[in-house]
């Protein structure tokens, strides 16, 4: 770029994000997200702070005192509860059914684990069975696994799992990033010991902030390795007797400290994402967590009804497919990156292309959040069954958008 060039305003093209996440920001959010910085430790951001975890206590069905903001994309949970549970030489066991299965296993290697997988074909989920087995085998310290992965567009059923690892003296850790508010997950009755999310699928929010919960069971390991830095340590502390933790940004005890009566300095609490986090939780809870699961449900079935009726098949186990994102495969002669292209370019709607063994085989198409309602699933299909007679399919004329008015009608809507 030369030097002195004056560079544009931002003016991002107007589009309807139909992909995998993120997804389009509820307006209510970013109207918060512009209002004035407060000191961390003003005592009006820290009842927001004090808001944030009732309000995601409510979100993830949950008593656990600790619930609260990471710093970071989804990832960034992931990474603090990993890397404060496990120390070099633990065992984890990851369940793999996609790519961000994968992803908890690189991460829980980065922390020094002795890491056990099973894996099953992409498309596909484990019987509680196969886990259990898995357990028993391999006597982990933790088993990591996601709710839904986004990937191949599966949801994982968790109702047993928290059980099998409690009577095997196992701890749960589970990525509910793609699924939270889409997808039911009473972490408690499910006896669920630590979860994390982003906000930028069903909570409708923007990548950057990370809610998660974890419980006592958590925190009795976490606390023997707690190390507070030097020049805030209060006097007369002493440091825990197990491993430091490696990161100081994702240390959650002294995270626990930050967002606890101690108030103890820690970073610099992301105003403007706690903001978003905060309204995030409020515009679900407002209209119902039920209503919001409902909303997802039926998005789902529209949509998938709508697909099969324009001739497109569906990809994976329908029975765990994940109600906010649907995969679908790339009909034989038609070129996906092509019709995703003019999708954008003709309409402004993005769909989701797929990786690893799915890269070139299926679309991905979400309907999460602020997104997840009935006339973008109408106008989305529309506008594929449009795209497709320019790149060589000829889809019966309406029969995709018309199904899906047909499921929203049957619903009363
Ligand atoms: C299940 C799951 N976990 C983790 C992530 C990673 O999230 P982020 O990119 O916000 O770090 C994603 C993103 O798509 C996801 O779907």
């Amino acid at each position: 770029m030369p030097r002195n060039r004056i560079i544009e305003d931002l003016n991002p093209p107007p589009r309807l994000l139909m992909g995998s996440g993120p997804v389009d920001v509820d307006p209510r959010v970013s109207r918060v997200m512009s209002m004035p910085m407060l000191g961390q430790f003003d005592p009006a951001f820290t009842e927001y702070m004090n808001e944030v975890m009732a309000l995601y206590r409510e979100i993830f069905q949950t008593e656990n005192r600790w619930t609260f903001l990471v710093d970071g994309t989804a990832r960034a949970g992931i990474e603090a509860i990993m890397v404060s549970i496990i120390e070099p030489g633990d065992t984890v066991l990851v369940p793999i059914f996609g790519r961000f299965g994968h992803l908890q296993a690189e991460i829980a290697g980065r922390c020094g684990a002795k890491v056990e997988t099973i894996e099953t074909e992409w498309g596909t989920v484990f019987s509680p069975d196969q886990i259990e087995d898995a357990v028993k085998k391999t006597a982990p310290k933790l088993v990591a696994t996601c709710q839904g992965d986004t990937s191949t567009t599966m949801a994982q059923p968790l109702a047993e799992i928290g059980e099998i690892c409690r009577n095997n003296g196992t701890l749960l850790y589970v990525d509910a990033t793609a699924s939270l508010v889409g997808m039911d997950l009473p972490v408690d009755a499910w006896k669920i010991d630590a979860v994390s999310v982003g906000l930028q699928k069903c909570l409708s929010g923007p990548p950057g902030v990370a809610p998660i919960t974890f419980n006592d069971r958590i925190e009795e390991v976490v606390l023997k390795r707690k190390h507070i830095e030097e020049g805030i340590r209060p006097p007369g502390f002493k440091n825990g007797s197990g491993p430091r933790i490696a990161s100081n940004y994702f240390d959650l005890p002294m995270l626990m400290d930050y967002w606890s009566e101690a108030r103890l300095n820690h970073h610099t609490e992301a105003t403007s994402m706690l903001y978003a986090a905060h309204e995030c939780a409020r515009i679900v809870l407002q209209c119902g967590l039920q209503e919001s699961l409902d909303r997802h449900a039926l998005a789902s079935e529209a949509m998938v009804a709508g697909l099969q009726a324009m001739n497109l098949q569906i990809f994976g186990d329908l029975e765990h497919k994940m109600p906010n994102i649907t995969g679908v495969y790339i009909p034989d002669g038609v070129n996906g990156d092509r019709v995703r292209a003019d999708l954008l370019n003709d309409f402004g709607i993005e769909i989701g292309t797929s990786f690893g063994p799915l890269h070139g085989k299926i679309w991905r198409i979400g309907t999460m959040g602020y997104n997840c309602r009935k006339r973008n699933v109408l106008i989305c299909l529309t506008a594929l069954e449009a795209t497709l007679r320019q790149n060589g399919m000829t889809p019966p004329a309406s029969a995709g958008v018309e199904v899906a008015i047909a499921v929203y009608r049957k619903a009363g809507q």
